[in-house]
């Protein structure tokens, strides 16, 4: 992954799609700056509100001052090397892949392995509706309001055996639907792993939608990994095997590339990557630059999971 450059549409703020009053509210946040009120003037007079989705959902880890991130930034600035290695890649050349219908492989060390049609994976679960803080290793960030299900349903499902430590997660490998996996720009098919106890973890969720819809091509459709406490990257998109083991799995980016990306993937200010610093992070849709904080903002709910293990080292 390579620093990005500034697209027009972030240069320009995107019109404000925010139902702010309802956000603010939901978030417990009162009196917040003046940013989102700018945003939300300027789009009024263009007249743009009524087309575009809402953000609903429980904030979760949010500061004072974040506010979702607009539609067009979240579907519209994406890595998904899949369709090319561009920001604005993903939006052009995954408009014709079609998600449906999608089978999910549960397998490995588990009791009840099964192949399941996407509704059927799906269907034991309660949807919910989350905004997460999102933030790439590339040190740019977004607030999502992401649908999905919580990955420990799944894992409940599978019943994993005592001997299961990680979770292995593979991304459909079929380069006629998916172009850039002609190229050999990462080992294919995309990987991605947690540990078990990383995985069950509550804030750890299976987006099928973002904005209240379901998700489009070029964020994972139709079944993607978020967890919020942790680099972008490990949010592994397109899911079509989910696989228990005892040993550590190597990700495509730990392939590709062991000293810039490690297994943990958590946000740690303090860690650079080898090529810059993780000390701050630009927010799409602004000019300055913020602090990033220690997991993301997510320290008091995921901080014990990580008691004892040196944050340097396991980066
Ligand atoms: N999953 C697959 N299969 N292929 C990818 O290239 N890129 C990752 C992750 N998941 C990627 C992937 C990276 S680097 C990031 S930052 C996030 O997806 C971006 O998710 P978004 O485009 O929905 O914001």
């Amino acid at each position: 992954m390579t620093t990005p450059k500034l697209p027009s549409s972030e240069i320009t703020p995107e019109a404000w799609y925010l139902d702010r009053r309802r956000f603010l509210a939901a978030a417990g946040i009162a009196g917040v700056g003046i940013i989102g009120g700018a945003k939300l003037a300027s789009a009024a007079s263009q007249g743009t509100q009524q087309a575009a989705p809402q953000a609903r959902g429980t904030p979760y880890g949010l500061q004072p001052n974040d506010s979702p991130t607009p539609w067009a930034d979240v579907t519209g600035y994406n890595n998904f090397y899949e369709f090319g290695t561009g920001k604005d890649d993903p939006a052009k050349n995954a408009v014709n892949f079609q998600p449906r219908p999608w089978t999910v492989k549960v397998d490995g060390l588990c009791d009840n392995p099964g192949d399941y049609a996407l509704e059927d994976f799906l269907k034991p679960s309660r949807v919910e509706d989350r905004i997460y803080r999102m933030r790439c290793v590339e040190a740019w960030s977004m607030v999502i309001p992401w649908r999905g299900i919580p990955l420990k349903d799944v894992i409940d499902r599978a019943r994993p055996r005592a001997s299961a430590k990680f979770v292995e997660f593979t991304t459909l490998l079929d380069p006629r639907r998916m172009p850039g996996q002609r190229f050999p720009v990462l080992e294919w098919p995309y990987k991605a792993g947690l540990r078990l106890d990383e995985a069950r973890h509550p804030l750890t969720l299976l987006a099928t939608g973002v904005y209240g819809r379901d998700l489009p091509n070029q964020n994972g459709a139709p079944l993607r990994l978020v967890v919020p406490w942790k680099y972008g990257f490990k949010g592994i998109k397109s899911i079509v095997r989910i696989r228990f083991t005892e040993t550590m799995p190597t990700s495509s980016w730990m392939q590709a590339a062991s000293n810039e990306y490690g297994f943990y993937a958590n946000v740690n200010p303090d860690v650079d990557h080898p090529r810059w610093s993780q000390a701050s992070e630009r927010r799409i849709g602004e000019f300055r630059r913020r602090p990033t904080l220690m997991f993301k903002g997510y320290a008091d709910q995921v901080a014990s999971l990580y008691s004892g293990l040196d944050l340097r080292r396991n980066y």
